[in-house]
């Protein structure tokens, strides 16, 4: 027998760039996924509950259970789902078998806080999403939260930047309130923002070895092509930034990110910078640094992990490990 995996619960709202990442956490022996709850972002709620179940129906883990969270941002109720770089259905019209089960009857926060209470080791919070239900966990559960290994978070970005607004990216500009408790908390969070994730890219080539493939290659090229012909339509490229994948590579390879410890606030009033994360680069402010901030990445690194790991789980799933 290996050394455990790292307890993890992955908090996410799949969303194509969410199902690459959650492919690669149940890839290999570095996470022990406990947990799966969802959040409604690049999708509505019921959507990526759904698409959650089928993914893990897809990657042989029904075993692992799914907590349906909230489908709404906790203050202001106007952000709209990423329908037009994820598709209606959150995962570009690919079709995956429907999961022989539902979510389970515990919410996001309870399922979460279960997982915690039943650990002998410290869980670390993945979250690929919103930040609704980490900061409805917060506000429910203090001493679960304290409890926590931390909390990684795909958001925000450490240089001014967005992909929703100009400075605003999407997970912190979806629910900012949120964000901004998550990070006021005093648990520790690391967070991977867009500067950092929009580095870790992979290209249609890098795929070459899913052609002719089973079922989750066949997924993963659907999902790589409707994403790339976004990035084609925006911003004129073939190369995908795999966010939320770099997220869970981070916790799986620490090392892979050159983090900072600085102080780091959400904007939540700014009619033109609402859903901003203002870093503290210089230390100017007088807020505590307590956020760890990715600045670098080794994207070579990331990208051949990614590749590597995704290409083998059509063997890994068939081979019954899960
Ligand atoms: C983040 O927003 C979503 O569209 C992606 O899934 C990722 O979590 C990138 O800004
Ligand atoms: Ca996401």
């Amino acid at each position: 027998m290996g050394t455990p995996g790292l307890p993890v619960v992955i908090d996410t709202d799949p969303g194509i760039d969410d199902a690459i990442a959650l492919m690669l956490a149940l890839s290999g022996p570095e996470l022990d996924v406990r947990a799966v709850t969802t959040v409604g972002g690049n999708a509505g709620l019921e959507r990526t509950t759904e698409n959650a179940l089928r993914l893990l129906h897809l990657l042989g883990r029904d075993d692992v259970p799914v907590g349906a969270g909230a489908d709404q941002p906790l203050v202001r109720r106007d952000s709209l789902p990423a329908e037009s770089i994820h598709g209606t259905d959150g995962l570009g019209g690919i079709r995956l078998d429907p999961a022989p089960r539902g979510a389970d009857r515990r919410t996001a926060v309870e399922l979460v806080r279960d997982v915690v209470e039943a650990s002998a080791e410290p869980v670390t919070l993945i979250a690929l999403g919103p930040l609704t239900n980490v900061a409805a966990l917060l506000a429910a559960s203090p001493g679960v939260a304290a409890r926590l290994g931390g909390i990684v978070m795909m958001g925000g970005g450490a240089r001014v930047l967005g992909n929703m607004t100009p400075t605003a990216e999407f997970n912190v500009w979806y629910d900012p309130e949120a964000a901004s408790r998550v990070l006021a908390s005093g648990v520790p969070v690391t967070m991977v923002g867009l500067d950092v994730t929009r580095r870790a890219r992979t290209v249609p080539a890098d795929w070459a070895a899913l052609h002719g493939g089973g079922p989750v290659a066949r997924a993963v090229l659907g999902m790589v092509e409707f994403y790339t012909g976004f990035y084609r339509a925006t911003s004129g490229t073939d190369a995908i930034a795999q966010h939320d994948a770099l997220a869970v590579a981070s916790v799986m390879r620490p090392g892979l990110l050159t983090t900072r410890r600085l102080h780091v606030d959400v904007e939540c009033a700014g009619s033109l910078t609402r859903g901003m994360t203002v870093v503290d680069l210089d230390g100017v402010g007088a807020g505590d640094a307590r956020t760890e901030v990715a600045l670098d990445v080794d994207d070579r690194a990331f990208a051949e992990l990614l590749v590597e790991r995704v290409v083998g789980l059509d063997a890994r799933t068939r081979a019954g490990a899960g």
